[in-house]
């Protein structure tokens, strides 16, 4: 179908700038993926990608533009389309193995007004900050013996493989009952999950295919689906009062939740829970190694680290987009937006707009206000963010006070996608209290 976006006359971003926003490979450099967005937000803050194998899509990168557009779910759907960007190959595949629909989870994110509201009404309450804060000792202790872990090293470990990989995953894992022995493997179909584009999460099966990133899609969702079928039936015959139980025996107008939209919620919630508040908390650290002075005054004031925590989030941006479909014409920033129209939501450009943070590629923990919009906005807004802060908070009042020193022992390495992810490895050097 013709849209807009074929027009010529409209704004059309250059191809290099165009090919970097796109390229997971980008995400790995921030000096790149950033000189992007700052290009973009200075010059054609909404316009248009046009790159060989992928849609032609609208890329907005203004914080403003993007509230816009996600406060209103009606006008702008995530499920008319695929809600991620992959390119052309991979969408054609994903129809192919699924009746021609690129519905491929049953999850919050593929669902539009009015299905949207009635799945996400079913969790809702549960992750309300009263209700997530009675967690929080159970939480603790989960943070305190990743902490003694931790310093059980001897001055040197690998920050993201050693610490802050596991805490956010055993945390989630916690509190949906799934046993501690299952965890790797929830910790190993995740990052497939979401790594589809780094070569190092890859399956070493699927590496030279072209549409390798919707088979390991459809591969990893069916391991997860297998799994989470039993502990579904488990629950059913016998409820508890953890969230998979609660997901497992609720009732959608009237009749128990459907199979695939109840391995949906939690497959949503495995992945989306920990790798997001993982890569957060890695941020946290590294960028008070970078700008020291984050560092004394925290140790020095320990009220500074709900501020430590929501700039950890804003500098990382973990979620590098979601996508949106217009479903009418309509004008964003003056721009005529067709019906069918396809728009990427940049929120680590919204995150750096200088029109909202000053200073804005400066990690300071004492920015204030922070109004970051790393989780989302409108009614899509990220269920899980006072759950992903408490978590972050807890662990970070429990570190802290056990380090004297912190420094970089080596690179960073960052993971090569441009939708979930962040940091892969962080070396580092540290001195206990
Ligand atoms: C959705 C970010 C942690 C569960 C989202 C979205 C973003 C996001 C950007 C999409 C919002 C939108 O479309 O407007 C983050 C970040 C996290 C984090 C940065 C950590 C720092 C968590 C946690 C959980 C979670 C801990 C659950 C335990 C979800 C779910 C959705 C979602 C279920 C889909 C909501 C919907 O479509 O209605 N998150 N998230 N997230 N997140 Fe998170």
């Amino acid at each position: 179908m013709a849209t807009s976006l074929d027009a010529d006359v409209r704004p059309i971003i250059p191809d290099d700038i165009a090919r970097v926003v796109i390229a997971p490979k980008s995400y790995t450099d921030d000096a790149t993926i950033y000189g992007a967005f700052r290009w973009l937000r200075e010059h054609m803050p909404l316009g248009i990608a046009q790159v060989p194998g992928y849609d032609p899509i609208w890329v907005v990168t203004k914080h403003a533009d993007i509230k816009e557009v996600e406060r209103n779910g009606k006008l702008f759907h995530n499920a008319d389309h695929n809600p991620i960007l992959v390119d052309q190959a991979s969408d054609a595949f994903t129809r192919e193995i699924n009746g021609g629909s690129l519905r491929i989870l049953s999850s919050l994110t593929y669902m539009d007004p009015p299905e949207h509201a009635s799945y996400r009404t079913l969790t809702s309450n549960w992750f309300l900050p009263g209700k997530i804060s009675k967690l929080e000792e159970q939480i603790r202790v989960l943070a305190r013996q990743s902490v003694d872990n931790l310093l059980s090293f001897d001055g040197e470990c690998d920050f993201v493989r050693d610490f802050a990989l596991h805490y956010p995953l055993r945390v989630i894992m916690t509190l949906f009952g799934v046993p501690p022995e299952d965890e790797p493997r929830m910790l190993k179909l995740t990052q497939e999950f979401f790594g589809v584009h780094d070569p190092e999460e890859q399956r070493p099966e699927m590496a030279a295919d072209p549409v390798v990133a919707a088979k390991q899609w459809a591969a990893s969702i069916e391991d997860f689906y297998v799994y989470f079928d039993k502990l579904s039936a488990a629950r059913r015959e016998q409820p508890t009062d953890d969230l998979l139980s609660l997901i497992a025996n609720s009732r959608i107008n009237g009749a128990p939740i459907p199979r695939d939209e109840a391995n949906g919620y939690y497959v949503a919630i495995a992945t989306a829970g920990h790798d997001t508040t993982s890569s957060s908390t890695a941020g946290g650290l590294h960028g008070m190694m970078v700008y020291p002075e984050n560092w004394a005054k925290v140790k020095a004031d320990p009220s500074l680290i709900p501020g430590l925590v929501d700039e950890a989030i804003r500098w990382t941006s973990p979620v590098k987009h979601f996508m949106r479909n217009a479903t009418a014409d309509t004008q964003v920033r003056g721009m005529d937006i067709r019906a069918m129209d396809r728009l990427m939501i940049c929120y680590p450009s919204g995150n750096r707009d200088e029109a909202v943070f000053a200073d804005a590629d400066r990690f300071d923990i004492t920015r204030s206000p922070n109004p970051h919009i790393a989780f989302g906005f409108g009614p899509h807004m990220c269920l899980g963010q006072h759950l992903a802060k408490l978590e972050m908070r807890i662990l970070f009042e429990e570190l802290l006070p056990h380090l004297e020193s912190v420094e970089l022992a080596g690179d960073p390495r960052l993971v090569e996608t441009n939708f979930v992810g962040g940091y892969k490895a962080l070396p580092i050097r540290f001195k206990k209290s």
